[in-house]
């Protein structure tokens, strides 16, 4: 292989798959590569684990604000077609209004108001409707013999999840469940994709709902994360009207595509290897390990980007003000200097300081501990009452090179 075979915005070669093969050789041989585009100067490619966490955690050097354009993707949005898609967000000097594209203060300042919605207590607190939801959406499963987990229960939990975190009524939420994958791959899937004027639609969509639910909630106050966002007040901030609508957004969003592509993961990875399924449903104790093996097999956010504020040397390699980086997690959690095997799928593994949520640092996962329930709630619920898998076919892969994601993964589930 040579540096000229990689081409990480072919995102056909994703549809097979994230290219392990051209990441393996870029920590051995290009760990910091400045890759080209067809349109503009390029962009840095990080592919070892130590290198991502030191610029995940570099938050000066390496900003997250993007408002010339891009979300956290490679590719500058066209104009109108991001989250800013809205007028008020339209103005490219704007400052951004996604807590993932802003640098502190400011992200600092929001963080704090939206981390009183995130508490251990809030979050345990759902556990007990968490698995009401998983028995109901296994058992359903089950009766029905042959499945697509994906549709049939990976999309469905978060959804349910989030739905009921949100305070979207449960008939309303395959809205967001189209919204979110219009969003999230519109551009990049054929099964998902939409025109920019219909994108649009889904942005108004979910605002629409925020701003209704924003008005219920202060009229109607009631003891969950939403009344609690808009309660909140820090150092005499709280969020605005604009502010919450956005953070409904990436709740909606962060909290669906990424849960569901774990689970559908961490399916195709027990098919793939029945053995550790089986050590699960015979132990069920191993499911703390297992949880953290299947996100970091899964991967679900591929990589994020940055943009340097001033020129910096990494692994030998000069990066100027304002170049394009991408930290690319798929890739750090198969480094071969910082996981032992790390192309075998094994449950047991201890320590596994995977960063499938973020190498540290401000923007680390807000919903890490409600992802985590997640899994470990559907992992405990399948052992007990599905032991039995059986894969009906391959599954069907998005085409991103941003979501690492299943789309359909046909499977008999039986007791
Ligand atoms: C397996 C599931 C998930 C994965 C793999 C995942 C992954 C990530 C990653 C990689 C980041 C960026 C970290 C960084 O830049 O340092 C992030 C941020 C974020 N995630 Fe998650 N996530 C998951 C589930 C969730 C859920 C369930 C929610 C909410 C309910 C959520 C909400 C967020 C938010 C709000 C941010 C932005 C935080 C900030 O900018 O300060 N995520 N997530």
């Amino acid at each position: 292989m040579q540096l000229s075979d990689i081409d990480l915005l072919d995102r056909d070669k994703f549809t097979s798959g994230p290219p392990h093969d051209w990441f393996t050789w870029l920590r051995a041989n290009a760990p910091v590569y400045k890759h080209a585009e067809p349109h503009g100067d390029g962009f840095w490619v990080i592919t070892k684990y130590d290198d991502v966490v030191a610029v995940n955690r570099n938050a000066k050097t390496f900003s997250s604000d993007q408002r010339r354009g891009g979300v956290v993707g490679l590719d500058d949005l066209p104009p109108g077609t991001g989250p800013q898609g809205a007028d008020a967000f339209n103005d490219p000097d704007a400052p951004p209004s996604l807590m993932l594209t802003m640098d502190p203060p400011d992200h600092t300042r929001y963080r704090k108001i939206v981390n009183k919605g995130f508490t251990p207590r809030m979050i345990n607190a759902l556990e007990i409707q968490i698995r009401e939801t998983t028995r109901r959406i296994i058992d359903d499963a089950v009766a029905k013999g042959q499945v697509d987990y994906v549709i049939d229960v990976a999309a469905e939990l978060p959804l349910q999840v989030i739905a009921d975190l949100i305070g979207v009524p449960q008939e309303d939420r395959h809205n967001l469940f189209t919204w979110s994958n219009q969003m999230i791959a519109g551009g990049d899937d054929p099964e998902y994709i939409v025109p920019d004027d219909q994108l649009g639609g889904a942005y108004i969509g979910m605002f629409t709902y925020s701003q209704a639910l924003a008005e219920k909630r202060r009229a109607e106050p009631q003891d969950d994360i939403v009344t609690t966002l808009l309660n909140a007040e820090v150092d005499g901030h709280s969020l605005t009207d604009t502010d919450f609508n956005m953070f409904f957004l990436l709740l909606a969003v962060a909290g669906n595509e990424t849960t569901r592509n774990a689970l559908s993961h961490g399916m195709n990875a027990f098919l793939e290897h029945p053995d550790q399924y089986d050590a699960l449903v015979k132990d069920p104790s191993l499911v703390n390990s297992a949880t953290e093996e299947v996100l970091r097999w899964a991967s679900p956010v591929m990589y994020f980007r940055r943009n340097a504020t001033e020129d910096i040397e990494l692994h030998g390699q000069q990066i100027k003000q304002g170049d394009k980086v991408s930290i690319w997690y798929a890739s750090a959690n198969r480094d071969e200097d910082h996981f032992e095997d790390p192309f075998r799928f094994d449950i047991t593994r201890t320590p596994n300081e995977h960063i499938a949520f973020g190498g540290g640092g401000p923007h680390f996962c807000l919903g890490a501990s409600l992802a985590r329930m997640e899994i470990r709630v559907l992992l405990e619920e399948m052992s007990a009452r599905a032991p039995k898998i059986k894969a009906l076919g391959p599954p069907d892969r998005l085409r991103s090179n941003f979501i690492g994601g299943i789309k359909h993964l046909p499977v008999e589930m039986g007791s």
